[in-house]
């Protein structure tokens, strides 16, 4: 192994979001030796987008609050297609890891009496997001690093990993370069985690920062590990549309949960027009009610802007596409209104959404205490996943883990807001303690030079082709395909073109060609990313045509009605032993009789 650089470690965490280093910290108290890769700096995390808050049942505005409501809104969000065990560990769990999150140093906002305060957001029936102002991933990401740098993680910034290695069946570790000198690296773990993040670069529109390229859910499909759910990608409804560069930045939910409405060129809060049933029962029917709610009064129904994400971003779309949007293509968002009910509003906004508040003032030059922002929808998250079990969170490949946005099951076919984070923190804790325990029990297996040898011959391609594309060019299409065909309106024909489209991308980036060496390549980095943004896009698209109805996140003009049949199962994606792609159509097991229950009474 002598050309690459050696490592060794019981666990390997591939990923240095919120999942991934809550899986480290875990890890590492259990005694395991674990390492940390960031793609990019440490602290930099799609985790810092989830703005407005973690969800978590501690009752603490509203005591009818508890982990049975919120294991029933959960399910109902995500259309009854998540692990139902996933859902009821994730609302049961979700206040322990947030209180030991408050003991590592999180900062929460307060109620008067000294608790966590917590705040609306879309599908939660009680104020249940715990915040930090609109900075809540942010605090999270600062008090794990925090915690995770005193335990002494070994953490391996700006390094990319390119492909997983196996012994047999076993994970064995993972192969990957460093960015500033482009060498290449060998890490030897007995357990790897996948905290990778989502796919949101695959999409032209999108709150995703440059690293989210589906690295870990293409990296455990190559390895033999099942995808699931993968139709189901979240368009966010706000995001920011004007200037142009700032495009797809996102405006949290948490304007809409102190009181924003939101509102079309003719200034109708248009989302009154159309409340899905499910929904008809919890959701005000006057402006006047949906104040009230966010006022806190128990006997209001939320606002019908506090619908579930999906339904709201398509209503936005449809706004603009019948002429009644604002002038760059989106509606309005209107928190600046909330003068006419409360004195202090300009100290309150400021107070309460201070990112928001700085970001419009900076970039678009607008000052949200007194005016409308222009906001429309944005790809922001990925419910689809590696297939993992609900307990250990453990792949179908021995010793391969995964948490956050790169596993699949809590969220099904639509994530409720502050789900993500409590997610993160509930399943990054229990894929680090069984990922160590996997450890304890297992030892390192053998690393294959041919399989290494395989791995840096393809990764250095690129420097040896003189094909004429050009690795920017070919993610640039790959963006407009997915945005433009596979969105948030989708059907068959369209689809299919995007197949093809995939195909001719496909080949394009096999050919690609970089100049220049290895040292901070950016056309090298994206050359090879691109293998993953392929994979995944057309998982996506594939899945998306599988799925003949429209539930959640997709939705199909050719199959605009939900259909029963679809519901009671999961769409899952393998890498066939002759490299096809291969789907298959999963049962989602009966649910637990008491869990059942739960969801009957909620209804
Ligand atoms: O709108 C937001 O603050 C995003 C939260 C989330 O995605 O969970």
């Amino acid at each position: 192994m002598a050309e690459y650089i050696p490592h060794e470690h019981d666990v390997l965490v591939i990923g240095a979001g919120g999942a991934g280093l809550r899986a480290a910290v875990e890890a590492s108290a259990a005694g395991a030796r674990v390492a940390v890769i960031s793609k990019s700096l440490l602290g930099k995390a799609h985790t810092v987008m989830a703005e407005g808050g973690i969800a978590a049942a501690m009752g603490n505005v509203d005591d009818r609050d508890n982990w049975r409501v919120h294991f029933a809104d959960t399910m109902r969000g995500g259309q009854y297609l998540s692990n139902w065990r996933m859902a009821e560990l994730h609302a049961k769990e979700a206040p322990a890891r947030v209180r030991e999150l408050e003991a590592w140093g999180a900062l929460f906002d307060r109620t008067r009496d000294g608790q966590i305060l917590q705040r609306n957001f879309g599908g939660h029936r009680y104020p249940r997001l715990a915040h930090v102002g609109d900075r809540t991933g942010l605090e999270m990401i600062r008090t794990l690093q925090d915690h995770g740098i005193h335990l002494g993680l070994d953490v391996f910034m700006e390094h990319t990993i390119v492909r997983l290695l196996k012994h047999g069946e076993q994970i064995a570790g993972a192969f990957g370069y460093d960015r500033e000198r482009g060498r290449f690296h060998v890490f030897r773990a007995k357990a790897v985690v996948l905290a990778t993040g989502g796919i949101g670069r695959a999409y032209k529109i999108t709150s995703n920062s440059w690293e989210y390229t589906g690295d870990g859910h293409s990296l455990a499909y190559h390895a033999g590990a099942a995808l699931m759910d993968m139709e189901f990608v979240q368009f966010h409804p706000t995001g920011m549309i004007w200037p142009p560069s700032v495009r797809g930045i996102l405006v949290t939910e948490g304007v809409r949960g102190e009181g924003g409405v939101l509102r079309n060129r003719n200034g109708e809060r248009f989302m009154f027009k159309d409340i899905p049933p499910l929904y008809v029962s919890q959701t005000a029917n006057s402006e006047e009610e949906g104040w009230r709610y966010t006022q806190g009064d128990k006997e209001a129904r939320r606002p019908p802007e506090l619908l579930t994400r999906d339904h709201v971003a398509r209503c936005i779309r449809r706004e603009v596409r019948e002429g009644r949007g604002s002038p760059h293509g989106g509606v309005f968002l209107d928190i600046a209104w909330i003068k006419e009910r409360i004195p202090n509003a300009t100290e309150y906004i400021k107070k309460k959404l201070p990112s928001m508040y700085h970001q419009f003032k900076q970039l678009a030059d607008i000052d949200i205490t007194q005016e409308p922002m222009e906001v429309g929808p944005t790809t922001h998250y990925m419910m689809g996943g590696v297939r993992v079990g609900a307990d250990s969170q453990m792949s179908d490949v021995p010793g391969l883990f995964a948490a956050g946005e790169c596993a699949a099951g809590l969220h099904g076919a639509n994530r409720l807001g502050g789900n993500s984070l409590s997610d993160l923190l509930v399943f990054g804790q229990r894929a680090g303690e069984f990922a160590a325990a996997f450890a304890k029990k297992n030892s390192f297996g053998n690393v294959e030079s041919a399989d290494l040898k395989s791995a840096e011959d393809w990764a250095l391609q690129p420097f040896d082709q003189k094909g004429s594309d050009n690795p920017y060019a070919v993610q640039h299409k790959l963006q407009e395909v997915m945005q433009d065909l596979v969105g948030i309106v989708r059907q068959e024909g369209e689809m299919i073109q995007a197949l093809e489209r995939l195909r001719e991308l496909k080949a394009a980036s096999e050919r690609v060609s970089v100049d220049g060496n290895r040292e901070y390549n950016g056309g090298w980095h994206t050359a090879l990313d691109l293998h993953h943004l392929i994979t995944v896009s057309e998982i996506v698209t594939r899945a998306a045509l599988e799925r003949k109805e429209s539930r959640g996140a997709h939705f199909r003009d050719d199959f605009p009605e939900k259909d029963k049949q679809f519901g009671s199962f999961n769409i899952v994606a393998r890498k066939g032993v002759d490299g096809s792609m291969q789907f298959s159509r999963e049962p989602i097991p009966p649910m637990r009789a008491d869990l059942q229950q739960i969801i009957e009474e909620m209804k």
